[in-house]
């Protein structure tokens, strides 16, 4: 059996003292299970989270990446930085970076390579918009989106896909059942044909405590990269019971 996974997006949201709450109350109650749990935070929370962390088996991750180890690159992250305050996981390409801070399929492509040649654990985003879908476009958009990926052929263990539809993030409306099953099946097709691994694929958008259980019973879904309800850890909690049942 794979490992689940339940990976929370925390975007801009909390301070340290806040973040030293979440685990405080999170406590040891999710720590030997066999979920893979993880927290993307902002730049300036990695490392008081990832002491904060520390018996809760929560993995701290990085929302973004550059794609250098050093040099020139203002207001980017690199992964020696990461690795040098013990982060070695990342998200790439969460639609927030591709609608608003310009990323594009071949900045994350160079993104994705300098994470793989450091050995930094990565959650690649793709995910259509809703004029996409209108335009019945979701198919050759994740097929484009997933070119990145399909050259790399990067290590199994390195890497797990998530699928969020733009239209489902952050505004409550969840993709449906048949939608969820039809991309996740896509992304495993497009994956299998171009010979790459058969990475693990979440679902993201949307997802809550009351959705998460059936969510996460569709084929090929290995979990969910969930936003506003990762931020308390009741909900943390409930989420990581939906994905243990
Ligand atoms: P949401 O965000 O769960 O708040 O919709 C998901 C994400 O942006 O990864």
């Amino acid at each position: 059996m794979t490992t689940k996974i339940l990976a929370g997006n925390w975007k801009l949201n909390k301070n340290r003292n806040e973040t030293r709450e979440f685990f405080k109350a999170l406590g040891t109650q999710a720590a030997s299970s066999p979920v893979k749990k993880i927290v993307a935070t902002s730049p300036t929370l990695l490392e008081s989270a990832r002491l904060a962390a520390e018996q809760s088996g929560v993995e701290i991750y990085s929302q973004n990446i550059a794609w250098d180890a050093s040099g020139a690159w203002t207001g980017e992250i690199s992964p020696v930085q990461l690795k040098d305050i013990g982060i070695s996981g990342t998200l790439i390409g969460h639609s927030e970076r591709r609608q608003f801070f310009g990323d594009t399929s071949e900045s994350c492509k160079r993104r994705l390579e300098c994470a793989m040649k450091h050995e930094i654990h990565t959650i690649f985003c793709v995910g259509e918009t809703l004029s996409e879908r209108k335009a019945s476009l979701t198919r050759a958009l994740l097929e484009e989106q997933l070119k990145a990926v399909c050259d790399l052929k990067a290590p199994r263990e390195l890497l797990v896909i998530a699928y969020e539809p733009v239209w489902a993030i952050g505004t409550g409306v969840v993709a449906e059942v048949p939608q969820i099953k039809e991309s996740h099946a896509w992304i495993a097709e497009i994956l299998a044909k171009s010979g790459a691994p058969a990475y693990q694929i979440l679902y993201g958008g949307s997802v809550k405590p009351s959705n998460f259980s059936e969510i996460s019973k569709i084929p090929y879904v290995a979990g969910g990269l969930v936003g506003g309800a990762s931020l308390d850890p009741k909900s943390f909690l409930e989420l990581h019971a939906a994905l243990m049942l």
